[in-house]
């Protein structure tokens, strides 16, 4: 099994999910002795089949590949969805964009979308917004595959411990994207990412890993002073070239790396943090459906501002160190990291 203690590079490139991990993206941070990412939250098995079949073609560097625990969630009332409905429809010509009824199954089955996990074998597995069941992380160990969970407090990261995985992913309060707290209608301690590693990595038996808001070496030197066996990079490897950002959305990143970023449960039904948009600002206090009901509710708005490269209506998930971001090859922000690492 892959010891994360003892990586050529300390870095893994952070999953994340909606196409900006590509086969290229992924081999250039394992070529670069780090652990490269797919964040397959919503992918089918087919995609999922494709994207490790093509990137085991272009290294044999370690992969990981990410899935989201979802949790059940019940069908809104007519009324709540009524109410969700007519707070996207507000926010741009209605005949420009769909807003689509959440149906059920509300998200992927876990089971059919790891399928592909088990025959490639890549050497890492990890889960955002929970524990998987019993069953997947004795069958990762029997296939000889690392385990790693998301905690954003210390009882997520005992309750990780407790189920028999292998790794933890500390992700603090700076990191974009999701956050991937268990449970997030509980208070959030909101703890920054060197404290809470600190905090883990002095509780936990497990190696942990850090993530949220280090974009270079220094950073990455700090989460390792404070006891983590790595770093996950997100927002850093968003304007590489190999990633699959979409123009517009580089240069909205790079353009507005200004601005401040925020956590917004609008796009999605659960907190998240990007750089606060015309779309977060209309939605803050309207109502909104559960998680990963309003995901579905908000896809075709998302779906129309991608396509005419409108990035105040779409989620641009970005952590607080977006105004460090740098154009620079995934090879090179890879040696950067290092060298000084
Ligand atoms: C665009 C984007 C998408 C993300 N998607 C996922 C995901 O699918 N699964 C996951 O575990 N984390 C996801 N994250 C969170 C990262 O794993 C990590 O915590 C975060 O990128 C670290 O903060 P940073 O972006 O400041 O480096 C995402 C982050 C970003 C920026």
């Amino acid at each position: 099994m892959l010891d994360l203690t003892r990586l050529q590079a300390p870095i893994v490139l952070a999953p994340m999910a909606g196409g900006f991990n590509t086969p290229a993206l992924a081999a250039a941070v394992a070529d670069g002795g780090g652990v490269g990412s797919f964040g397959f939250a919503y992918s089918t098995p087919e995609a999922i089949d494709q994207s490790l079949t093509a990137t085991k073609g272009m290294t044999s560097g370690p992969l990981n590949a990410n899935f989201f625990v979802f949790s059940d969630v019940n069908e809104p009332s007519a009324d709540q969805y009524q109410q969700a409905e007519a707070a996207i429809s507000a926010l741009a010509p209605r005949d420009l964009f769909d807003v689509e009824p959440p149906r059920s199954p509300f998200f992927p089955d876990l089971a059919a979308q790891i399928e592909p996990v088990w025959r490639h074998r890549p050497a890492v597995l990890t889960f955002h917004f929970g524990i998987p069941h019993d069953s997947i992380i004795q069958q990762a160990h029997d296939l000889d595959i690392c385990v790693g969970v998301t905690a954003t407090c210390l009882s997520e990261a005992l309750a990780i411990e407790a189920a028999g995985a292998d790794f933890i992913v500390a992700q603090g309060w700076e990191a974009g994207g999701h956050r991937g707290c268990f449970d997030p209608s509980r208070p959030d301690e909101a703890l920054e990412v060197r404290v809470l590693t600190a905090q883990l990595a002095k509780a936990v038996s497990l190696p942990v890993v850090a993530a949220g808001g280090l974009m270079n070496a220094a950073d990455v030197a700090q989460v390792i002073a404070k006891g983590a066996c790595a770093a996950q990079l997100g927002t850093a490897f968003l304007a590489c070239p190999e990633a699959g950002t979409s123009q517009s959305h580089r240069r909205f990143l790079l353009a507005e790396s200004g601005r401040e970023t925020a956590f917004t449960w609008a796009f999605s039904g659960r907190p998240a943090r990007g750089i606060r948009n015309r779309f977060m600002q209309a939605m803050e206090g309207r109502p909104l459906l559960p998680f990963p009901l309003q995901n579905t509710l908000t896809g075709g708005l998302r779906r129309w501002a991608a396509a005419s490269g409108n990035n105040e209506y779409q989620s641009v998930w970005a952590g607080t160190g977006v105004s460090a971001l740098q154009q620079v090859s995934a090879r090179k922000l890879m040696e950067r990291l290092v060298k000084a690492a």
